[in-house]
């Protein structure tokens, strides 16, 4: 038996305004985009702004449904939109936001399962790392790419 360690590297910002100005612009954006969330069934307002490669900034939020498993997370909206729209542009940042009753949340907000998975595919079709905010009053947490969200991932490779 051989026991192997895998270490995530966490940054941790006590503010937004200690980040680099082009992240503080998208986790704004990010911040901007949950108001606009359709979440009645959770009150869980969920923004999301990625950065691509050409510069440009996409949102999204998430979209609830009376039959729950229709709805989708913020990320992916962001991600799909990208994706579907500017299918050359290489992802490069997503910011994630979240808000209940209109105040940011305490701890930084954590992408689902299936969001990890999704952001997973996106860095393996560019082959360019994701950047990872996630925002909270407390701290803002910075990923440098999507194996410290999700380490051991299936991926194409597997198949
Ligand atoms: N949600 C997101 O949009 N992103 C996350 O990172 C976590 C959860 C949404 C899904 C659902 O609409 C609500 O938050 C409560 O789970």
């Amino acid at each position: 038996m051989k026991t192997t360690e895998i270490t995530i590297v966490v940054h941790e910002y006590q503010s937004i305004n200690e980040l680099p100005e082009a992240d503080q612009l998208l986790l704004r954006e990010a911040r901007r985009i949950t108001a606009f969330a359709y979440a009645p069934y959770s009150g869980f307002h969920v923004g999301a702004a990625v950065l691509l490669g050409d510069g440009r900034i996409v949102t999204g939020n998430n979209q609830e449904n009376s039959a729950y498993p229709s709805g989708l997370c913020a990320e992916r909206v962001a991600l799909f939109y990208a994706n579907a729209n500017y299918p050359t542009a290489e992802v490069k940042t997503i910011a994630i936001s979240a808000a209940k009753n209109g105040i940011l949340v305490s701890e930084p907000v954590k992408p689902c399962g299936s969001c990890r998975q999704a952001l997973a595919e996106t860095e393996l079709r560019f082959e360019t790392p994701i950047r990872i905010l996630l925002d909270g009053q407390d701290s803002i947490l910075l990923l440098n790419g999507v194996e410290s969200l999700l380490p051991l991932s299936f991926s194409k490779k597997d198949l």
